[in-house]
């Protein structure tokens, strides 16, 4: 055999890290990572979409053609639901969480909730895509599961992950014992350890705020945005901007490269506009475990006490120095 160590082994091989472990978070993983092999083989169809039948129209056996985002939406559910791990779920596509009354999963001693599809507006032009999600064990004790089940702050994940659809595909996940990264070979189906212990620099040039909004931002951002521009050697400076609009996309480059991303409060948008629970919550653990910082310019995401499953939050996460500089301008400007 050659020197590969796929998904499921790598998986199989952490289980001893956790004590007591019985196999179920094991298997809650090795659900996700085939859910998200059928997600990829619909979104690497995109583009065909159009000349095979588009989405809202019936295809030629007679089924709805369904969105994408619907699509990946459903694989996960469907995972959940008969993997047996998980008592419920909340989506970004759903109003309301989702408990499960199926044996065996309604006894499932996990909930999850995730973004099944992330930089959606993406999807037509060709670009990186992702998905995203987060486990915490259950709090409540019998029953179906409860609202208090979803509400629990980013420090309690049990694990997280996203899987960006770019020129090849990868997940990345955490355990909270570092992150690791999975690059899938298309030709055998099969994720493979590509990117062991990813550690984000403490420092870099990149920075991922989209500037159009730049009118409707704090002082201290503001200034920020201006100090990037400016020339100095010292700093390498100026840095420069990239932005894709996938978030997943954005900080997946920003972990490896080293970068700022930032999702402010703007006028439109007062809390922000990513999502704490699907989109916020899962990133920052990854960014942390890596060894960067994930705040929201007055308080660690993960500290943040939910009150409700769709809240957004402003978001500033990235490179441990970069993020601390934008606070600096925050703290001095407000
Ligand atoms: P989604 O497609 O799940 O709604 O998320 C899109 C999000 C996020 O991925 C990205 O960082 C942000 O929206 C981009 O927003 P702007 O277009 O306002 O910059
Ligand atoms: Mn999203
Ligand atoms: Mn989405």
């Amino acid at each position: 055999m050659m020197n590969i160590k796929t998904l499921n082994e790598f998986i199989l091989d952490k289980q001893h890290e956790f004590p007591y472990a019985s196999g179920d978070l094991t298997r809650l993983l090795n659900d996700i990572g085939i859910a998200s092999k059928i997600i990829n083989r619909e979104v690497r169809k995109a583009g065909l979409v159009n000349i095979l039948g588009a989405a809202g129209t019936e295809n030629i056996q007679g089924e709805d053609q369904q969105k994408l985002d619907v699509y990946a939406d459903n694989q996960f559910i469907n995972a959940f639901k008969y993997g047996g791990q998980v008592c419920a779920i909340a989506s970004e596509e759903n109003d309301d969480f989702l408990a499960f009354d199926n044996e065996p999963s309604k006894h499932g001693k996990y909930v999850v909730t995730f973004d099944p599809l992330d930089g959606s507006s993406n999807i037509d032009v060709n670009v990186s895509i992702g998905t995203i999600f987060s486990i915490y064990r259950r709090v409540s004790t019998d029953g179906p599961a409860q609202l208090e089940d979803f509400l629990q702050k980013g420090s309690e994940q049990i694990a997280a992950g996203y899987v960006v659809y770019g020129p090849s595909t990868m997940l990345v996940y955490t355990t909270g014992k570092g992150v690791n990264g999975f690059t899938l070979d298309p030709s055998i189906g099969v994720y493979c350890l590509s990117h062991p212990n990813m550690k984000m620099p403490d420092d870099g040039r990149l920075y991922s705020f989209n500037e159009g909004n730049y009118n409707t931002y704090s002082k201290g951002l503001q200034k920020y945005c201006d100090w990037v521009k400016e020339e100095d050697k010292s700093t390498g400076r100026p840095y420069s901007c990239r932005y894709i609009a996938s978030m997943v996309a954005d900080i997946h480059r920003n972990l490896i490269k080293g970068g700022v991303f930032c999702y402010p409060a703007t006028a439109g948008s007062p809390n922000g506009k990513l999502r704490l629970l699907y989109e916020c919550n899962p990133m920052a653990f990854i960014v942390e475990q890596a060894g960067g910082v994930a705040t929201t310019g007055n308080q660690r995401i993960m500290d943040i006490q939910p009150t409700s499953l769709h809240q957004r939050v402003p978001v500033i996460m990235g490179s441990k120095n970069m993020v601390n500089k934008v606070l600096e301008f925050t703290q001095q400007y407000g």
